[in-house]
């Protein structure tokens, strides 16, 4: 059982939902790696690690991972088992525009963590990799063994980059690299740039929302409990030294079909402003998770409906608490 870990990203919203998971159970301590850059408003992230900042084995360290002198710093007297790697520029559309943000932060800061878990022998590593790897891939579901050489955005290449450098590494000096295809998360906290909480905020503020195409694109939306239970086992994984898993719902939405969920949960009526198809968008997403069934013991459990319902749930208390502070 590993217990102690260095978890990058752990501000954001995949990364405080599993230190929520990790300080539930027997962990002997968590340092936490986070810049709070402004992709999105930094104070979000403040409220995400408000509690775990009361409990004495939870460390904050507001380090940039590209500043490899400064993460060097961090392994002065504390010993890790694991690092889970999430911290990333995320975004699809955004990388277009700051390509070498996107590079220096996913491609050299991946490769600062392995340099850190190869000089102080750190034999687990999990990188939280995306379904936009896949890019353009007419075969679905999407499956690990599908060739990745098709990315259509500077995100998804960045992406495709750090699994392979993960690959170099595992095999030149032992690490285990488990990467994670994660298939868009959604839940509470998700970021508040990504479709299904932009809607809703907009919706809800009576606001039209913008849907690029003709709204038949369609994504395999993951509920973020599934995907911590995934990032979990594969923290636990013990198996080769090198593995891909998809980690989706295995099922496909149609955005106009989410839209639907969304005007049903808010109990209202959405005004839909058509923009053109966005450069670096893939039409769909949807996993084959066999792989990961069978080797991490992974099994989706949050239908679309359900998870709608609950994200929508979270998403009344949060904005309620907004406007009273
Ligand atoms: N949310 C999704 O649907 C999704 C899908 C596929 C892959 N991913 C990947 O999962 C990971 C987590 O995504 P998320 O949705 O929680 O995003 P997020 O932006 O909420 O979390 C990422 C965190 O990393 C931090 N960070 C970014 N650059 C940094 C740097 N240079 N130094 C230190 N910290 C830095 C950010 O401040 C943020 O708190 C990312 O690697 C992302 O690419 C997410």
């Amino acid at each position: 059982m590993k217990r102690r870990f260095l978890i990058t990203g752990g501000a954001g919203f995949i990364g405080s939902n599993l230190v929520d998971r990790l300080l539930a159970s027997d962990v002997e301590h968590i340092t936490v790696v986070d810049d709070f850059n402004d992709f999105y408003e930094p104070e979000i992230k403040r409220a995400n690690i408000r509690e775990h900042l009361a409990d004495p084995r939870y460390k904050l360290a507001e380090v940039d991972i590209r500043d490899r002198a400064a993460l060097e710093n961090i392994f002065a007297g504390r010993d890790f088992d694991c690092i889970v790697h999430l911290a990333a520029r995320a975004g699809v559309r955004p990388s277009l525009t700051e390509p070498e943000l996107y590079s220096e932060t996913n491609i050299n800061g991946t490769l600062n963590l392995l340099e850190l878990a190869r000089h102080h022998n750190i034999k687990q590593f999990v990188f939280g990799s995306s379904s936009s790897v896949y890019g353009i891939n007419a075969k679905v579901p999407f499956s690990e063994d599908d060739p990745i050489r098709q990315p259509i955005s500077p995100y998804a290449a960045t992406k495709g980059a750090g699994e392979l450098i993960c690959h170099a590494y595992s095999h030149l000096y032992g690490i285990r690299c488990v990467c994670l295809r994660f298939f868009t998360v959604y839940g509470p906290r998700q970021r508040p740039d990504l479709a299904i909480h932009k809607f809703a905020k907009l919706i809800s503020e009576g606001k039209s929302i913008p849907v690029f195409g003709d709204g038949t694109t369609r994504r395999d939306y993951t509920y973020v409990d599934d995907i911590i239970a995934g990032v979990v086992a594969a923290i636990e994984y013990e198996g080769s030294d090198y593995e891909v898993f998809n980690l989706g719902e295995s099922r496909t939405v149609e955005l106009r079909e989410l839209i639907s969920l969304l005007e049903k949960e808010l109990d209202t009526h959405a005004v839909i402003d058509r923009q053109p198809p966005q450069p670096g968008d893939v039409p769909q997403t949807f996993a084959d998770v066999d792989k990961a069934r069978k080797l991490l013991g992974y099994n989706p459990q949050t239908q679309i409906e359900e998870g709608i319902r609950r994200f929508i749930e979270w998403f009344r208390t949060t904005e309620n608490h907004r406007m009273k502070a």
